[in-house]
């Protein structure tokens, strides 16, 4: 494991603080999922506003379809890394000092076991009507496009464009104003209202930790970098607070 290490600050309020952590696709990297940007990531050579806005799915539903199904297999493929299981562990340890708010669609924090958890940008396993907007779970990848009503069914993730899942937001930010700490794992945190969720935190008095291996839109603006993969660095972490670690 590559050594990484934290501030006493951080190890104490994740002892006895109220903790919230926000995930981007950067913590599914490890389990062999691609990320949005850069160098192999989904966006690249393709345009975000051909696959994901509502007005690409009335225009080309077949052709968004395409991208999402790839995505359901590719996600049902892999399996959580050590950075999914720390963070389900703390979850176990911390109760309801734990709250876990990402933007990812994988479903593999709910697999790796966390279900404190707020999903801003929906799930690729919720599917959802178009006409009378009947949503369920659907986990299987051949599911059925139309719904028993005769509309079209799409994928329950948010599109560019489209507000948040109801409430989700509102609840992502009371907790990041009550956080003791801010944990910001593996996102790039250039897409809003999820970016600003660790300023709310840090303007309230949390300590704001960001897990990456990259500089990103926010590294100026936290207390603390730690500069390693989250399937590294998120394990060191709950290793290091748990008790009796000293
Ligand atoms: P991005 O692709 O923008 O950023 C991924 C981040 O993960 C980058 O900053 C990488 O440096 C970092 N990263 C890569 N491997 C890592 C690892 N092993 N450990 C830790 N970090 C690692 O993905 P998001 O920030 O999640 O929205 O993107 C935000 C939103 O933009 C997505 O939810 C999606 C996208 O458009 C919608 O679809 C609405």
């Amino acid at each position: 494991m590559e050594r990484v290490s934290f501030s006493g600050t951080a190890i104490e309020r994740l002892r006895s603080g109220r903790v919230l952590v926000l995930t981007g696709a950067g913590v599914s990297a490890e389990s062999g999922l691609a990320t949005f940007r850069g160098e192999g990531g989904l966006w690249e050579g393709r345009d975000p506003v051909e696959l994901a806005t509502p007005e690409a799915f009335r225009r080309d539903p077949k052709t968004v379809w395409r991208f999402y199904t790839e995505r359901r297999e590719k996600a049902a493929q892999a399996s959580p890394n050590a950075g999914h299981r720390a963070l389900a562990a703390l979850e176990e340890a911390l109760g309801e000092r734990f709250l876990l708010v990402t933007q990812n669609v994988d479903g593999l924090h709910e697999r790796a076991g966390n279900r404190r958890i707020v999903r801003l940008h929906g799930s690729l396993w919720r599917l959802r009507c178009t006409r009378c907007g009947d949503e369920d779970e659907d986990l299987d990848l051949t599911a059925s496009h139309r719904c028993r009503c005769g509309g079209r069914r799409r994928p329950g993730v948010v599109w560019f464009g489209e507000p948040l899942p109801e409430g989700a937001y509102e609840q992502a930010a009371e907790a990041a104003a009550r956080a003791d700490i801010v944990l910001v794992a593996g996102t790039s945190s250039i897409v809003y209202p999820a970016a600003g969720l660790p300023e709310i935190g840090r303007e309230a008095g949390a300590w704001t930790v960001e897990i990456n291996p990259e500089r990103t839109a926010i590294s100026d603006r936290v207390d603390e970098r730690v500069p390693a993969a989250s399937g590294s660095a998120l394990p060191a972490l709950v290793e290091a607070s748990s008790p009796g670690a000293d």
